[in-house]
This record gives C-alpha cells, structure tokens and sequence, in this order.
C-alpha cells in the first residue's frame, strides 16, 4: 500500500514572527525548484505566536500546500482554561495537524497518556489530524522494555478511536535519546521499532487501517540520514527538529528524502 511521505518541521520553542516568514520564504523558494509531483507532504509546526503570520504565507504558496501544524492543545472545547488553546482555535487559524505526546511536552509539562488520548479525540472530532509522538528513553532501552513500553504508549493514545480516524492519523516514533542530541536511530532499528507500531495499530484495528496510518521518524533527522531511513519498509516520514529551524538543512532533507522511489 503506498502512503504519501512526510516531512514535518517541529519548531519547537523557537523563532519570532520575523524568522517564521524568512524560514517559509526560504523553504517556499526551495520547493520550487523540485518536482511538484514527487513532492513528500509538507508539514511545518511553528510556535502558537506565529501561527497566524505562518498560515497567511502558506495559503498564497505557488509551489503547492505546506499544511500548518500546531505543537499542542488542549482536549476541552472552550471555558475556564487559562493559557490553553482549542482544537477549533487551530483550526480557525488554518491547522490541519496538531503534533502531540512530544516527550518533551511528557517530561516537562507532565503529560499522561490519559490526556493524549483526550487530545487525539478532541483532535478529531475536530476535523484535524493528530500527529502522536511516542518514544523511549535510554534507560528503557538499555533495560530492555522499549517495545513494551512504546505499544502500551499507542494504545493507550487510539483508545476509543474509530479505524476510520486511526487511518487518517499520523505517528511519530521519537526515540527520547535521539532527540536534540545529533545521534540519531539506526535506521534498521527505527524500521523494526516502527513495523512493530504498525502491528500494534493492525492489532486495535485491522490490516487496512495498519497499511494507511504513516508512521514517521524523530530524532536527529539530518540531510545526510534521510535517504537510508526514507528507504526503509516501513518509515513514511520524519519529524524533524533543529534541521527544520534552518531553510537550508530543511530543503536539503526534503531533496534527499525524494531521492527514495516510493
Ligand atoms: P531533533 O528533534 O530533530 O532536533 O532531534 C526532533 C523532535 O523532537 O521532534
């Protein structure tokens, strides 16, 4: 089953509005030299302040649709939730994915698997895309536990969720000592960990909604490791961090990984 690659760029807590619209002018004046055709989804996610800058340039792209992500939400719809931001929010704002689960969001700001859960279907009852991250940490690879504790994490975030939506969702396996650290996943490990998801998925679903899901890379992803893990069965695309800060390090990921016949 073919699913269309995808490379999204995490901001994370970076860029003010200036640097947002040089980062998308640069990627928009890269993208127009590749074939629109061949072209993997285009994903940016930049901070909530820049959103709104973001989602105007995207909208006038020539060069194809970049979709807009938000990095977070809250489950709840409206009411009494100070500093929180909805689902309808994003999307009045012109999202159509939400990244959520980071682990960064898990370790800082203490988030369960409970409200990912809570999130992915506020998500989608929403009419936006959730794109769940999942990974483990050295400590839990070392012990042993990684596929363990990265099939409880996904089932714990599709409870409940219909096949219909699951297909349409997006994961991000992210193994935590991957993240920010310039060492990323053997791409043969990311591959084994990444099928094993989609068992997982096959399992709470079927083999039809199992072969749609795109299931992505996070890590370290640099223009020199996306061809090999592009190459992979099973990785559909990456989540990519500090190379997406740079138009540069994001355009050459985004050649590269076209480079792989899909
Ligand atoms: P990195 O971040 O590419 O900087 O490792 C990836 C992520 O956290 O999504």
């Amino acid at each position: 089953m073919s699913r269309r690659p995808i490379m999204a760029g995490n901001w994370k807590m970076n860029l003010l509005q200036n640097d947002a619209k040089s980062l998308i002018e640069g990627i928009k004046s890269g993208l127009k030299e590749l074939n629109k055709e061949q072209l993997p989804e285009i994903i940016v996610a930049p901070t909530y302040t820049s959103l709104s800058v973001v989602s105007n340039m995207l909208s006038e792209c020539s060069c194809g649709k970049i979709a807009l992500a938000a990095q977070n939400c809250h489950y709840e719809t409206s009411g009494a939730y100070t500093g929180e931001v909805s689902v309808e929010m994003l999307k009045d704002i012109g999202c159509k994915y939400i990244i959520i689960g980071h682990s960064e969001r898990r370790q800082y700001f203490s988030e369960t698997d409970e409200m990912i859960n809570k999130k992915a279907k506020a998500i989608l009852n929403g009419g936006l895309l959730p794109i769940i991250c999942c990974g483990e940490t050295l400590e839990q690879r070392e012990s042993g536990v990684t596929d363990e504790h990265i099939a409880s994490q996904i089932r714990a975030a599709l409870s409940g969720i219909s096949n219909e939506d699951i297909a349409k969702s997006v994961i991000a396996y992210e193994p935590i000592w991957a993240i920010g650290t310039g060492k990323s996943c053997d791409a043969v490990e990311a591959n084994r960990v990444i099928a094993m998801i989609r068992n997982v998925v096959e399992e709470l679903t079927n083999s039809q909604t199992a072969g749609s899901i795109r299931i992505l890379y996070g890590g370290s992803v640099k223009p020199a490791t996306i061809e090999e893990q592009m190459s992979m069965s099973d990785i559909d695309g990456a989540l990519i961090g500090g190379a997406s800060l740079k138009s540069d390090s994001f355009n050459e990921i985004i050649t590269n990984s076209m480079k792989v016949a899909v």
